[in-house]
């Protein structure tokens, strides 16, 4: 398995280029199974998620072809509706297959993703609003299989706001005859960009990126090109590293306005950020200051970025509290970071952060994608060398992470040791 190594101590300086978002990719890579027709998707990240959904659009009988951050679908012929519980064990957005699948061949067998690090995260609501538009679902022997001669139109609301579940239903949709409504649907803007490709290719959707979606469904979906929104929680990882090292940070070709969120938490720490059309200009010369945080689904704080913040506030004076209210275990970071010399107590969903503290490298463990990310932060401003061990996360949602930090100045580097175990997240 992989480490990284970092010598912390040093202010990031300079420009970052900021990819296209992994959760944009992996439904909009899923939903090419929903028509026949050449798709070119540009600013495709090249992150293990991704190349793992090429893989399974692969099984799938889909042609699949990588070309730098260009991928290539063609999804004209099938020859199966079944993702395998080898594929969906190491990525559980393996499920936004279940959808296109459904809706176009009128049958799918997803194996049914398991619990992981940061939640037990299940897909009732998923499978419930598939049932709802006319689908006999039931579980076999650890697999959701899923039939419908041709999905119909309907009402359905989510009893929380879901990212993937709104995507897999919206998807469904399309396809479906007659009109389908989704209440209390998410709102995050990678949900606008896959309506968006999905209405290029002929779908019929309003009101994604408000909680009512309305999809009137259409007979098929051609091909079309798109060109992937930009990656806000790799943009707003860059934006803390900036930040916890005291550092000048521009980043190049990201969406400010995805990220109002973070930015407001961010000045409100004391960090100075300036906006431009596709540019975040930061100055973090002042002293930090601790601040509260809750997490909620978008335009909510992301809680794809509160491992980061929680790392941010152990170097800022005074008591912060971080409050986790979209998953139910995603501290897993905190006990990594106490053994950097960070003051954290966990009580129920919220983190207590009293600071400023001198970090001190030391060897810790990532267990999941974001809590990876807090430790590389806590790392870059630490005093000494960081080893930051299961690093394999990392790669399934950042490109060239390390090489992207060494551009700013940081000390960091990959030390390569076969391969990487599978899990679920
Ligand atoms: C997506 C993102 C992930 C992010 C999360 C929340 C992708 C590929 N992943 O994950 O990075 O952290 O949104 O912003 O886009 N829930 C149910 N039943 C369901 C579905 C969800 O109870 O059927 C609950 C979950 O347990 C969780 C909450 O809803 O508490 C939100 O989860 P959801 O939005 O579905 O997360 P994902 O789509 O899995």
């Amino acid at each position: 398995m992989d480490r990284t190594i970092i010598t912390g101590g040093t202010p990031l300086r300079g420009e970052v280029q900021i990819g296209g978002a992994k959760n944009a990719a992996l439904p909009i890579l899923a939903s090419t199974i929903l028509g026949g027709g050449e798709c070119v998707m540009t600013n495709v990240p090249r992150v293990v998620d991704v190349v793992t959904m090429g893989k399974l659009l692969g099984i799938l009988g889909a042609k699949v072809h990588y070309e730098g951050n260009c991928a290539v679908i063609n999804a004209a012929v099938i020859t199966s509706t079944q993702a395998p519980y080898d594929l969906v064990k190491t990525m559980r957005a393996s499920v936004l297959v279940l959808g296109p699948l459904l809706a176009r061949w009128g049958e799918a067998t997803v194996s049914m993703p398991g619990g992981c690090a940061i939640g037990s995260r299940p897909v009732n609501l998923h499978l419930a609003g598939l049932a709802k538009m006319g689908a006999d679902v039931s579980m076999e022997h650890g697999y959701i299989r899923a039939k419908a001669k041709r999905l119909t139109g309907a009402q359905i609301y989510c009893d929380t706001p879901t990212v993937t579940g709104t995507e897999n239903l919206m998807m469904a949709a399309s396809l479906a005859q007659g009109t389908t409504v989704i209440e209390n649907a998410a709102k995050e803007p990678e949900i606008v960009d896959l309506a968006n490709f999905l209405m290029k290719r002929g779908a019929r959707i309003d009101g994604a990126g408000s909680d009512v979606i309305t999809i009137e469904g259409v007979r098929e979906l051609h091909g079309s090109d798109h060109d992937v929104i930009p990656d806000r929680i790799e943009a707003g990882t860059y934006l803390v590293a900036g930040a916890i090292t005291r550092g000048t940070v521009t980043l190049n070709r990201c969406r400010p306005n995805h990220m109002d969120a973070l930015l407001m938490k961010l000045r409100e720490a004391g960090v100075e950020i300036q906006v431009d059309k596709e540019q975040i200009h930061l100055n973090a010369g002042s002293p930090l200051k601790g601040i509260d945080i809750r997490t909620l689904p978008y335009p909510g704080f992301p809680t794809d970025m509160q491992a980061q913040m929680v790392a941010l506030m152990t170097v800022a004076e005074g008591t912060s509290v971080i409050t986790e209210t979209v998953f139910e275990s995603r501290f897993m970071h905190v006990e990594e970071l106490r053994r950097m010399g960070a003051d954290i107590k966990v009580e129920g969903n919220r983190a207590v952060v009293a600071g400023p503290t001198k970090l001190a490298g030391a060897p810790v463990m990532a267990s999941d994608l974001r809590a990876s990310a807090g430790l590389v932060l806590a790392g870059l401003a630490a005093e000494g060398t960081t080893e930051i061990l299961r690093v394999y996360h990392l790669d399934r949602g950042y490109e060239r992470m390390e090489e992207k930090l060494r551009g700013l100045g940081a000390t960091i580097t990959r030390h390569k040791e076969g391969a990487a175990p599978a899990d679920n997240c």
